[in-house]
This record gives C-alpha cells, structure tokens and sequence, in this order.
C-alpha cells in the first residue's frame, strides 16, 4: 500500500482487507460499483463479496456502468448473491441465472442508469469505487473507466474505495467529471465538439461517506479481440465502400463525422479497416476506447477520442498506459451520462456502428433476446446511439452456425431498435442503405443486398404474398412470420426440410 495515494491523512485509518470491506454489505442493499466493458471494476471487493455470499443467504442488487471483468458477474451469480442487476451484462453463467429466472435483469440504455439514482427512483446504500487516488480535496482519479461513478459517489449513502496501484497516478486529467443539473433545472450540456472538457478532472466525494479503503493491484481483464475473418473483413469493407461513396457525393468530408463503434470483432475489423483508408482527422464520440483506436492515433489518422472507458488487450494496456503523455491531449474519459447522451450524439452528428443479432425486412433490430426470450447481454448503448445517430448502421453475419440460422428474417423475435432508428444495414453478402425508403421500398433493398442466397428466394416469397395477400403499410402474414424461429427452435435449423435435403 502506496500512502502517496491517500492524500488526506484522516482516511488512512479506513484502511482494510477486501474480506473486511465485504462485511459492510447487508442484504437486500443496493450497491453501486464502478466498471464499465471491464474497464476499472471493483476487482478486490466484489469477488470477496461473492466469497462471502456462497456461504450465507445474502443478496443485493447491483448497478454499475456497463460489464464487469475478471468473471465477478459470474461468481457473483454463482454465489447467489444477486437478486437484481442492471444495466448491462456480458457473463455466461449470469445470463443463465437470468434466463432461469433465478436473477432479475433490468436492460436499460446505457446514459439512463444515473438517471434513476438522480431522480430519486432507486436509493443506493453503498457504492465501491475503483480509483487510482484520493486527492487533498478529498476527491477521486477515476482509472480506466468513467461509468456511473460520479453519480454513485454524489448519491449512495456509503462509499468503499478500492485504490488501484497498478494505474499509473497521471492518469489523472484524461477524465472530464461533469454532472448534468436535476430536472427541471437541466442545462445544455456544453460540448460542441469531441475534444471539449466541460467538467473536473477528479470525482467530488463528501468523505463522510467512506467506510472503508482497500488496495488492489490488478489490471483490469484484457478485452478478447478476435482478428478479423472473412465475413467481418467483408462487412467492413461494405462499410467503407459507403463511406467513401458518401464523400465522393459530398455528403460527408474525409473527416467523416464522430464515430461510435460497439465492441466487438466486426468494429474492430471496422475501425482496422480505417487504417488503410483514405479518410483523414477522424474523431470517435463512443462509449469505448478499443485497440483500433489507439492504432488509429497512432497511426495519425485519429485526432481524438471520447469514450467512458479503456478497454483494451493486454499489450495496448501497456502501451497506453506507459506512455499516457502521448495520448493525454488526444482522449477524454467521461461519465456515461455525457458519453451516451442523446442530445450531444444528435448535436455532434455521430456514426454509429452496432451490432444485430439478427433484423428483419423492414429493418427492425434485435441486440439483445435469442429466440425471442433468452436474453444475450443486453442492449448497452446501441440505443442512446442508434436512435440520435447522423447515420445508424447496424450489422451481422447473413447466417451462421453452418448457415442454419438466417440473420434476416421475416420478422425478428424481439424489437431493441425499431425501423425508424436503422439508417444501414450490413452483413457479410452486402449493404442496404434505408434512407428515404417506405417500408415496402426497404424490404426490397434488405432481401436483395443483405440476405444469405440460401435464404433469399424464400424471404422475397414471404414478402411478395405479404404483399399480395393482406397488404398495408407494412405487410406481414402473422401466422407465418415467426415461422423461421419456430423451424430452428423444432429442427435446428431455419432452413426448410426440402432446401437442406437439396443441399
Ligand atoms: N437463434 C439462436 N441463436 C442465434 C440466433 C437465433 N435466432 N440468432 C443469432 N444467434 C446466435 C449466433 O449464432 C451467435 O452464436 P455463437 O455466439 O454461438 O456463435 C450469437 O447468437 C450472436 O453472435 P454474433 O453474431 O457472433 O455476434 P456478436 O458476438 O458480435 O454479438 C451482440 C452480437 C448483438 C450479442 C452484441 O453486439 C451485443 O451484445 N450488442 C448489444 C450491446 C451493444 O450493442 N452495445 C453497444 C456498444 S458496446
């Protein structure tokens, strides 16, 4: 333990194990805790909180930024020691707890989480925070993430530090700490650019607040990035065929505009893909800063990057944070309330780039439910970006396992973002641009751009008597339209017993 960390000498007797710490949980609290895609969760504190729980009949609900790492979802839930989880998920053994029904799961847009605890919804009693340092003021440098921190910190009732010595302590002012007013005093948030810091580099925290202190010094997990394969490389290329398309007809410059790309190995092929093109002075307004990004800096063809977190392999982990003076000027790390608000994702005029698990021909997406119950992760912020984006892009494979499940149905099982939000859609066989379509008009340029060929006749067959026999705004044979579903559910595959025994 590094004193030099605790810069007001009072706390330095809050000092404790993280099995100490996990003693001031009580059951049925509601905990907040920092972490967000991974990026500076609790590391010490909830594992020793599960430790606890597996033995004793005690349970919370917890609320952070986004995903946690180092499997603490899953121990977590192994443990029992969830009865309620929000926002967002990425943990095997969770989402089977919470698809047995045994954990509730509030899915909820990424920049509204805060909004709960701010308007008096939810009441936090405790929250643990991840921090490279206490300040003399007594205020707090956030780690690799933002999240919900700042708000976690203003609005539960207790607070446990858990000071992170593996983060070097000039991480300090890659953050930018602003709090939007209380409705109905809510003030323009004043970003008018990527680069602009509106707020304070540290966290304000009332220190009576903290209970305990505890130190770790381990990284936060590594995001597993799979290189780019063949239907990834191909879907970005459609991409950035599109985008060049859209500065050859001067809609854009070679600027683009903001880009916000989920996470992932599609927008990491994508953001890679940049590499070797022709547009220059590209900025990111996203949630995540990925490994492409720092590349793309690196490279000089980003100019900035603002995201709520750093979630990257362990050899860029390195790199950026050995050598934070060379990205200071050219990142910022906000709360997730700033980085996902609507309002500036409309004002800057965003690209967002998300993922589908599968869309239908009207192009309505669903993110999050397999078969139209089971819940995947969650929808994070692909809808804070979606719905305001300049140009929203959705993506998926055509098909996949084996090509038995088609990505573009009839109808989808379950609607995150509706055809009114979908600018792009892209798979691996081509891409439909939506805009100024009628729906009619968009079923057409989906089934003929973006469906796998084993699938493509029996789409345009569903569309056609759709159309011929019960017509309207946005025709659909109801009896027939969750068919695709139902087929794989009965016989592992969407395909019809005719077309796989002719295959
Ligand atoms: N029935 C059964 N399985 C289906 C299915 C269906 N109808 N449709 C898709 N699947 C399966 C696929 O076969 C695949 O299975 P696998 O993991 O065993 O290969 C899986 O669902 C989807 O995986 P994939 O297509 O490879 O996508 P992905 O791993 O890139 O993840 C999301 C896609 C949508 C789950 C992910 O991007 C996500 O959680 N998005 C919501 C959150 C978000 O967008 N945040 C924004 C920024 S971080």
């Amino acid at each position: 333990m590094s004193p030099e960390r605790i810069k007001v000498a009072s706390l330095l007797d809050k000092v404790m194990t993280a099995a100490e710490a996990a003693k001031l949980f009580e059951n049925g609290m509601v905990v907040g805790s920092s972490g967000f895609t991974k990026a500076g969760d609790s590391k010490e504190v909830l594992p020793a909180f599960a430790e606890r729980a597996a033995g004793e009949d005690i349970q919370i609900t917890l609320m952070t930024g986004a995903s946690l790492g180092h499997g603490t979802d899953g121990k977590l839930a192994a443990a029992g020691a969830l009865k309620k989880r929000m926002p967002f998920q990425v943990d095997a053994t969770l989402r089977g707890k919470i698809n047995q029904g045994e954990v509730l799961f509030m899915d909820q847009h990424l920049s509204e989480a805060a909004e709960l605890l701010h308007n008096g919804t939810i009441k936090m009693d405790l929250a643990v925070l991840e921090v490279a340092g206490i300040e003399k003021d007594g205020s707090l440098i956030p780690t690799t993430s933002v999240g919900n921190s700042a708000s976690f910190a203003a609005l539960a009732d207790k607070v446990i530090l858990e000071i992170n010595e593996s983060v070097p302590l000039d991480v300090l002012g890659i953050h930018d700490i602003y709090m939007a007013e209380n409705y109905p005093y809510r003030n323009v948030i004043p970003v008018v650019a990527v680069d602009n810091k509106i707020g304070r580099r540290t966290i304000p925290l009332d220190l009576n607040k903290v209970v305990g202190i505890v130190f770790t010094n381990r990284h936060d997990s590594p995001a597993d990035i799979a290189a780019p394969d063949v239907k990834t490389s191909a879907i970005a290329s459609h991409i950035l065929n599109f985008l060049e398309k859209e500065v050859a007809e001067e809609r854009l410059t070679e600027r683009l505009l903001p880009l916000q790309a989920g996470i992932g190995k599609v927008a990491n092929a994508v953001l890679t893909g940049f590499q070797h093109s022709k547009f220059k002075h590209l900025t990111m307004f996203s949630e995540v800063l990925q490994d492409s990004t720092f590349d793309l800096i690196d490279a000089g063809i980003m100019d900035f990057a603002s995201a709520s977190s750093i979630t990257v392999s362990a050899d860029c982990y390195e790199r950026v944070m050995g050598d934070l003076d060379r990205y200071r000027d050219k990142i910022v790390l906000r709360p997730q309330n700033i980085s996902n608000t609507p309002g500036l994702i409309r004002r800057l005029g965003v690209i967002a780039i998300n993922t589908a698990i599968e869309f239908d021909i009207y192009g309505n997406v669903n993110s999050t439910h397999i078969g139209g119950s089971r819940l995947m992760n969650g929808i994070g912020g692909s809808g804070d970006f979606a719905r305001n984006a300049y140009l929203s892009i959705f993506v998926t494979q055509a098909a996949s396992k084996e090509d038995r499940i088609s990505h573009v149905l009839p109808m989808v099982s379950h609607v995150d973002h509706t055809e009114h939000d979908v600018d792009i859609l892209v798979t691996d066989v081509g891409l439909a641009d939506l805009r100024g379509l009628a729906p009619r008009e968009r079923a057409l340029e989906i089934i003929n751009n973006c469906v796998h060929p084993d699938y493509r006749a029996e789409l345009l067959s569903y569309f056609e008597r759709a159309c011929a026999q019960v017509g309207g705004q946005t025709p659909h044979i109801l009896s027939e339209a969750f068919s695709w579903h139902i087929r794989l559910a009965e016989t592992g595959s969407m395909k019809k017993a005719e077309t796989v025994n002719a295959a």
